[in-house]
């Protein structure tokens, strides 16, 4: 994902701009570089392919110093990975652009500004942004407000970053679906996409919101909103407890880990959501026309990605009508496949480090898949590296062993790859995109509310206390859901506990069902609930006794031996990610309640890099 880092001094600002990507590097990215207003009152750029070392070793060659300065790490969406794709991206020698994010209608600006006589030396969507800055500079003559013009004629997502040789009093800085944060210095002062970048100048942030406009001087910040009104941005002290490698207020990280779902959910979907669509290009510049070959889907991973991986086949044969088929890695590696052509490979890792995984995808690449697919938590990791195509994940670092906003961001990103394949290929209708981009847009504020079943949760958990076994039934798409339900529960409480797809209940695991084993169900509002019910009375009959995530709408109530937990109504289609919530929530009060060690349970490891 790319990276931004942007600062304006009295001192030489080179060494806070590459040190600022290099804290960027862990989100992963093709190529680097920086543009500075030099001593000689020129801008000047050096950008290199690979890492940001490569950048610094050009640096080493030929030394950049000023006071001004942008910076970029490149994710590329539009045009490969070549140092001509690199940012910044300059319109004439005078005016400077980074950006994350993609611009949609930048076919459309392209020509226009082409026709305007505009040469362009990339294939990037980014190089329109500057161009149009360009051409609107010259009517208003002021960079803020031909800011304001070009970012009004902008759709998509966007994360920018400007500066000009002939304006060089201030930084400029507009967000729009891409994160950007001001770090506020003692005359200086610094911007990037992410405050981990900025750690080492500052403690004092701003975070700027949807649709605003900052003009950042040595000495200043001013501030405009998406109608143009000056506003005031709350300013905050960084605290420790914000880092990731600290529980904060939490008594787990396991437990601040599941808290972080709506903003790491949110992280995930940003920057990768057009108006109506999903950004195929965030999958990388060959991703549409791969796409549009795929006529079949094999998934592989390992423990949770594996469940996740069971969601998406659900997801993508309803929505894509793609056959897929989902394995474990550690039985795919060693089994003879037939491979159906034109099949597009999808490993599923929170760590990309996963022994089994990696070898699946290093036998994969040998029996002709049409390409590879990494969807990934961690940018610099051997899967990513390896792999033809990369969605990662934005769920940060994770330490639970137990994995949690992994899985959720995993299921989010599953639900990007359905959507951008379903559209590709044409098998997708686009108002049913819409309805789901919208929906994923609101996904965010409902995990909050599934967040905030938690001290209902917490007494359910007390009914596990001393029970030795469990059954978790669901079924649909709700069947892996009950799967990782239940690896959770045995993961960290060491309670005995078993996923049934509830039509299977009886052929077998209901000769088990006594007063002793309790039942755990999900059970959202779709067609598939009034089968749902009669199963749950077939448990009930047998004295076992029920806890049921339900919709609020679904009819269910506290019974005798029936306790319901009402879950926010959300569309089916993303019922999977929202129920998966309050299941992590009651493993870990049960865990608790057991004392276990919740976030090093025994005898498991967090990323198994070994067979
Ligand atoms: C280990 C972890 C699990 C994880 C699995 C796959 O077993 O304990 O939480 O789901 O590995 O890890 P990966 O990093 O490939 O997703």
């Amino acid at each position: 994902m790319c990276g931004i880092v942007g600062a304006i001094a009295e001192r030489n600002i080179t060494a806070i701009l590459v040190e600022g990507l290099k804290r960027l590097e862990y989100r992963g990215y093709d190529s680097a570089g920086l543009a500075v207003f030099s001593s000689a009152g020129a801008l000047e750029r050096r950008r290199r392919v690979g890492k940001v070392s490569e950048l610094e070793r050009a640096l080493d060659g030929e030394p950049l110093a000023g006071r001004l300065g942008i910076a970029h790490t490149r994710w590329a969406t539009h045009g490969a990975p070549s140092e001509r794709n690199a940012h910044p991206h300059f319109s004439g020698s005078d005016l400077a652009v980074v950006h994350n994010g993609i611009i949609e209608n930048h076919e459309e600006l392209r020509s226009r500004l082409k026709g305007l006589g505009y040469v362009f030396s990339s294939d990037t969507d980014t190089e329109v942004i500057v161009h149009l800055l360009d051409h609107k500079l010259r009517d208003v003559g002021d960079l803020t407000s031909a800011l304001k013009a070009t970012v009004a004629e902008l759709h998509g997502a966007y994360g920018l970053a400007v500066i000009s040789a002939k304006q060089p009093d201030r930084l400029l800085a507009a967000r729009s679906g891409s994160p950007l944060v001001i770090g506020f210095g003692h005359g200086e002062n610094f911007l990037a996409s992410d405050q981990l970048a900025l750690r080492q100048v500052t403690d004092q942030f701003m975070y700027l919101e949807e649709g605003d406009i900052a003009e950042i001087r040595r000495d200043s910040v001013q501030i405009w909103d998406a109608s143009g009104r000056p506003v005031q941005r709350e300013q905050v002290q960084y605290h420790e407890g914000a880092e990731a490698a600290d529980k904060g207020e939490f008594r787990h990280f396991m437990l601040k880990e599941i808290h972080e779902q709506p903003s790491v959910v949110q992280r995930t979907l940003e920057g990768r959501l057009g108006q109506q669509q999903v950004q195929v290009e965030a999958f990388g510049p060959q991703a549409a026309a791969l796409f549009a070959q795929v006529r079949n889907v094999q998934i592989v991973a390992c423990g949770t990605s594996y469940h996740a991986g069971m969601v998406a086949r659900y997801w993508l044969e309803e929505f894509a009508g793609l056959p897929c088929q989902v394995e474990v890695a550690s039985e795919f590696r060693y089994r003879k496949v037939v491979v159906q052509p034109d099949t597009l490979f999808v490993s599923i890792s929170q760590s990309g480090e996963t022994a089994d995984t990696l070898a699946a995808l290093r036998n994969g690449k040998q029996l002709g898949y049409l390409a590879s697919l990494a969807l990934c938590n961690v940018g610099i990791s051997s899967l990513v590296r390896e792999s033809d195509l990369t969605l990662l994940t934005q769920a940060g670092p994770e330490i639970g062993v137990a994995s949690t906003k992994a899985f959720t961001t995993q299921l989010v990103g599953l639900m990007l790859l359905t959507l951008a394949l379903g559209r590709a290929r044409g098998s997708l209708d686009p108002a049913v995109e819409a309805e789901l981009v919208d929906e994923l847009r609101r996904l965010p504020a409902r995990l909050g509310e599934a967040l905030a079943l938690d001290k209902t949760v917490e007494k359910v958990a007390e009914l596990f206390a001393e029970k030795h076994h469990t059954l978790f039934l669901g079924r649909g798409a709700q069947y892996p859901v009950a799967m990782e339900g239940a690896l959770k529960l045995k993961e960290i409480s060491y309670i005995h506990a078993e996923a049934y797809p509830a039509g299977e209940l009886k052929h077998g695991p209901l000769a088990l069902v006594d007063n002793d084993m309790p039942v755990v169900t999900v059970a959202p509002n779709n067609e598939l609930l009034e089968k749902l019910k009669s199963n749950l009375q077939e448990v009930r009959a047998r004295g076992g006794e029920l806890v049921v995530f339900a919709d609020r709408d679904a009819g269910l109530e506290n019974g005798d031996g029936t306790h319901v937990v009402h879950v926010p109504h959300i569309i089916d289609a993303l019922a999977p990610i929202l129920y998966t919530v309050p299941l992590q929530l009651l493993s870990y009060y049960v865990a608790v309640l057991k004392g276990t060690d919740v976030d090093q349970p025994r005898n498991l490891a967090k990323s198994v890099t070994v067979e």
